[in-house]
């Protein structure tokens, strides 16, 4: 499988990392050997190898200009990231830039061009699935190709593959939880006596939260989220006009006190019907099961017509565990490619 990854931040890195650390594994358990071919982003450049990029130059490269790539034969270092998905031999375009809920761009139209071009799709960049889920959906369909977006909702927990996959033939009525990796972080230490500022600051240098962390404190990735899952898991495709969003950034020292002292902890919940959903701040007793949830742990409970209610726990943000969601999706694809040729 050849993959060209747009975005090398943290997903992407991890990714690599994660590819070059695994390569025997993936071979010998899964059969699995993916060469990345291209690296692309819009202000560092952008490399493509046909034959592969080497996975320990990259990963060497971290956060510094590709330009830092070492000199090698077929290395071609100034196509655009247009051409790099309508021209290099990527079978796969891994969409993993940072997200922007406003338009979703320049990543949808990303997205689009892959496949019209007969490439699968797999996203951890939200904007382009909270947006545009149904409409990239048709398109897929139309062009028999995939498009997987596990790394979307709670890292790579696999919330969208139990829901779509493990759980086909029920119904899903709610989805209720806590979606949102840099909040709860911030929300647990906070409890514990950290200064707003340092708990934000904390969850940045982790990895946890997006490049304008407003869209963290103030609720829009988890409103994301919740569109995501609106579209998802009901076929809505709904707005953030429709949604009731609340922050956590407005929650004050003494707030928080005053849910410790009542014996409760504040917790960033998420809650989606077909009939739409909300973002907001919300105390919990301690013996509720999602005022345990700490730190950048996620939680989802799935309420169903014939197993009731399923709660699914784990990462729900980080640079390996969004990386690991890319990778279930690459392998998702591997495991189909006989539909594909
Ligand atoms: N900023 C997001 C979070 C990253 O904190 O949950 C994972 O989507």
């Amino acid at each position: 499988m050849n993959i060209a990854i747009i975005g090398y931040g943290t997903v992407g890195q991890g990714l690599v990392e994660i590819l070059h650390e695994k390569a025997a594994d993936l071979a010998a358990r899964e059969g699995f050997h993916p060469q990345i071919v291209a690296v692309a982003t819009r202000s560092r450049g952008t490399l493509y190898q046909p034959n592969g990029l080497d996975l320990a130059a990259l990963h060497a490269i971290g956060n510094t200009s590709l330009q830092n790539y070492p000199d090698a034969d077929g290395l071609v270092r100034d196509l655009t990231v247009e051409q790099i998905i309508t021209q290099s031999n990527a079978d796969v375009i891994v969409e993993v830039s940072p997200s922007n809920l406003e338009t979703a761009q320049p990543a949808l139209d990303y997205v689009r061009t892959a496949l019209n071009h007969h490439k699968h799709v797999v996203l951890a960049n939200k904007g382009p699935v909270a947006l545009a889920l149904l409409e990239l959906q048709a398109l897929a369909r139309q062009q028999q190709r995939a498009l997987y977006y596990e790394a979307t909702v709670m890292a790579g927990t696999p919330t969208l593959r139990l829901a779509l996959e493990a759980l086909r033939g029920c119904t899903i009525t709610r989805a209720r939880g806590i979606l949102n990796g840099t909040t709860n972080y911030m929300l647990t230490n906070m409890a514990a006596g950290l200064p707003y500022a340092d708990a934000l600051a904390q969850a940045q240098a982790l990895g946890y939260a997006e490049s304008d962390p407003t869209a963290d404190v103030d609720g829009w990735d988890a409103a994301g989220k919740g569109l995501i899952l609106a579209a998802a898991l009901f076929g809505q495709t709904l707005r953030f006009t429709d949604l009731q969003v609340e922050g956590i950034a407005s929650l004050t020292p003494s707030d928080i006190q005053a849910a410790t002292d009542a014996g409760e902890r504040w917790r960033l919940i998420v809650e989606v019907t077909p009939q739409g959903g909300s973002v907001r701040p919300t105390r919990l007793p301690v013996a509720h099961p999602l005022a345990n949830v700490s730190g950048a742990t996620n939680a989802i409970t799935l309420t169903t017509d014939l197993l009731g209610d399923i709660t699914l726990i784990g990462a729900g943000a980080g640079r390996r565990e969004t990386a690991f969601g890319v990778l279930s999706d690459l392998l998702t694809i591997h495991k189909m490619s006989s539909k594909f040729d």
